[in-house]
């Protein structure tokens, strides 16, 4: 059996893809400082509780688990917040990796699948965007992550660390059984948002901008179910395992959706009436970010299975339905 460590994977995507990866037969370890991941979130895992930052201990861990790959989904995570805090960004998400591609150097571990996002691209992106158009990030996040994208193709070439990028674009959904799903400290997604709404009824939820130049004004997204997020991780591995180059990939649908149709759809999934209230844009939100799906039916032979937006809602609302104040 293949010994996985998974950075973050107490976190959101990374709790969901190690089950998925659990349940193919990969003995997981869990790593994670907690600090937006969850306990709960890492049950039934070996859990090591440190920091990135903590190369020594990552080598460690890895030698005592005799680990195989790494999957790294440990960042900070939030544009708004990069940009206030652009240090903290830098520091975690470049220099955090550093130190895990440091301890997997030392220990000899060649393979990393690592969560890279669509906010590497610019603003002014085509749609839908493929993976050679420029990557000229508008924000802190953004760029941290482009950077490691950078380390990673020397680390490559030094090391011979071979790594595949997977370009995210919105990770939405949960697991279908409500047992886990989506709790961040500060919530700035819009599907938590309009599904807390369904169930608070505070008429809190604004829709932030309606003159977008999209067909209904509002900004459009192309949200991925987390599950085939998780399916993308397992073809990524394999690929890596079976002799794969080092690459970057998009995981996307290649459909778009505005901000008025998940309210619909929402509606339509809880069968509660969803108020909302138009407010001004959210600095830095791009209009359009729709994936193009090709590369990774080439290189990965993944499609998105389970990304048609009632799909995630239907799965979003069993988790938020059965844990109103998330993971306690
Ligand atoms: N939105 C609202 N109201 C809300 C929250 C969001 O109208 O209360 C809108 C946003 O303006 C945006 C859309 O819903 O148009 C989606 O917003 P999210 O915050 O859910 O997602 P983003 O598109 O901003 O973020 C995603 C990923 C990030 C990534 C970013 C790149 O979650 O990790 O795309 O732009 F960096």
């Amino acid at each position: 059996m293949k010994n996985l460590l998974i950075c973050g994977g107490a976190g959101y995507i990374g709790s969901h893809c190690a089950r998925v990866l659990r349940d193919t037969g990969y003995n997981c370890i869990i790593f994670d400082n907690l600090s937006e991941g969850h306990r709960e979130a890492a049950e039934g895992f070996v859990l090591v509780e440190g920091e990135l930052s903590d190369a020594a201990l990552l080598r460690n861990t890895i030698e005592q688990f005799g680990v195989d790959s790494v999957l790294h989904f440990a960042a900070l995570a939030l544009v708004g917040e990069s940009m206030r805090n652009p240090i903290e960004y830098y520091r975690n998400n470049i220099g955090g990796t550093a130190s895990l591609l440091e301890a997997m150097r030392d220990a000899g571990v060649k393979h990393m699948v690592f969560s890279s996002t669509c906010a590497t691209y610019g603003e002014d992106s085509p749609a839908p965007i493929t993976e050679d158009v420029p990557q000229v990030p508008c924000n802190p996040y953004g760029e941290s992550k482009l950077y490691v994208e950078k380390l990673l193709r020397r680390c490559d070439g030094a090391y011979g660390i071979k790594s595949v990028s997977l370009r995210y674009f919105n990770a939405a959904g949960a697991m279908p059984d409500g047992s886990i799903g989506e709790d961040h400290k500060l919530e700035t997604h819009l599907i938590p948002i309009v599904l807390r709404e369904a169930l608070s009824q505070k008429g809190k939820l604004k829709v932030f901008g309606m003159d977008y130049p999209t067909p209904d004004g509002s900004c459009v997204r192309d949200y991925v179910h987390v599950l085939d997020l998780a399916e993308a991780h397992l073809l990524a591995l394999r690929y890596l395992e079976s002799g794969g180059g080092t690459d970057f990939i998009n995981l996307g649908t290649g459909t778009g959706s505005s901000v008025l149709e998940v309210i619909k759809i929402a509606h339509d999934v809880t069968g509660i009436d969803i108020a909302y209230e138009i407010a001004d844009r959210r600095p830095g939100d791009p209009p359009i970010l729709v994936a193009s799906a090709k590369k990774a039916k080439r290189i990965l032979g993944w499609a998105a299975k389970r990304s048609d937006l009632r799909t995630i809602l239907t799965d979003a609302w069993a988790w938020h339905k059965s844990h109103p104040e998330g993971f306690i």
